[in-house]
C-alpha cells in the first residue's frame, strides 16, 4: 500500500482547461520572452509592461470559460481518499487545483491569485489588475505591489517541504511538465534515489522522460483519471 505520493504539475495539466502552456508552439515565451516579463531585471525597467503581462493572465483565469479538467479533478479525488498522503507540488501559477478541490499545494513558483509586498513580502490576494497606485499596507512608505510570482533567477518556494516528502516517497508523479527548469526537473532524481516509484504522464516524453521508471502519453484529462484510478484499486 502506497504511503506517501508527491505529484509534480506543470502546465501541461492545465492545457485542456484552455491555459496556453509556456514552451509549446504558440506558447507563452514565444510572445513574451522571459527577459521582457519574467525576471527582476525586466521588472525593474518596465514594471507597467511586467504587470500588464501578468494582469492579462489574471483577468484571463478569472474568466468564466476556464474551469478545471478531469484531471485537476481526479487528482483532488485521489487526495480525499488517500487523506494526508499526498503533497502536490505544482510549477502552475494558477488556481484551477484548488478550484477542483486540491488541499495541500506548493505553489512553487507563485501564484497569479495573490501579490505582495516587494519589501516585507508579505502576500495579499490579488482583487483588482496591479498598478503603480496598488501599494502595500504594511511599510511607511507604502511600496507599490508586485506580482506574487517566482521570476527567473530568484528562489523556489516551499523547497525545505517538497524534499522532505520526496525523501520519504514511495510514488513519484510528473504531469504535464516539460522538464526544462530545475530545481522541480530533478525531483525525479530524489525520487529514484529514496527508491520510489516513477512515472512521467505528459502529451509527449519530457526531456527527463528517461529518468522515469514509466512513461505514459497522452493528454493529462484521459491519463490522470486512470493513473489515479489504478492507485485507488491498489494496482501501485
Ligand atoms: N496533457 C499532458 N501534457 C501536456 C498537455 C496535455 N493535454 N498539453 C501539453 N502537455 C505537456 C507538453 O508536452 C510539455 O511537456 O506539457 C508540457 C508543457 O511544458 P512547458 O510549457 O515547458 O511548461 P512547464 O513544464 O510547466 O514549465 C515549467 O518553466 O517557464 C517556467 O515558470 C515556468 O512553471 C513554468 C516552468
Amino acid at each position: 500500500m502506497l504511503q506517501r505520493i508527491v505529484v509534480l504539475t506543470g502546465a501541461g495539466i492545465s492545457a485542456e482547461s484552455g491555459l496556453r502552456t509556456f514552451r509549446e508552439e504558440d506558447g507563452l515565451w514565444e510572445k513574451h520572452p522571459i527577459e521582457e516579463v519574467a525576471t527582476p531585471q525586466a521588472y525593474q525597467a518596465n514594471p507597467q509592461k511586467v504587470r500588464q503581462f501578468y494582469n492579462d493572465r489574471w483577468q484571463q483565469l478569472n474568466k468564466g470559460d476556464v474551469q478545471p479538467n478531469a484531471a485537476h479533478l481526479a487528482l483532488a479525488r485521489l487526495e480525499q481518499e488517500f487523506a494526508g498522503r499526498v503533497h502536490l507540488v505544482t510549477q502552475n501559477v494558477d488556481n484551477l487545483h484548488e478550484r477542483a478541490g486540491f488541499r495541500r499545494i506548493t505553489h512553487m513558483h507563485g501564484e497569479l491569485s495573490k501579490v505582495r509586498c516587494p519589501v516585507s513580502h508579505q502576500v495579499f490576494p490579488m482583487q483588482q489588475p496591479l498598478s503603480d497606485n496598488n501599494v502595500c499596507t504594511c511599510c511607511i512608505p507604502h511600496y507599490p505591489l508586485r506580482p506574487h510570482i517566482v521570476w527567473f533567477g530568484e528562489m523556489p518556494l516551499g523547497m525545505a517541504q517538497i524534499e522532505t516528502d520526496l525523501a520519504q516517497c514511495d510514488l513519484f508523479v510528473a504531469i504535464g511538465t516539460s522538464g526544462s527548469v530545475y530545481p522541480a526537473a530533478g525531483f525525479v532524481d530524489i525520487a529514484q534515489s529514496v527508491g520510489a516509484k516513477t512515472i512521467e504522464l505528459n502529451l509527449e516524453p519530457s526531456l527527463t522522460a528517461s529518468h522515469f521508471q514509466e512513461v505514459r502519453v497522452g493528454p493529462a484529462s484521459q491519463t490522470v483519471p486512470t493513473l489515479v484510478e489504478e492507485i485507488l484499486q491498489g494496482k501501485l
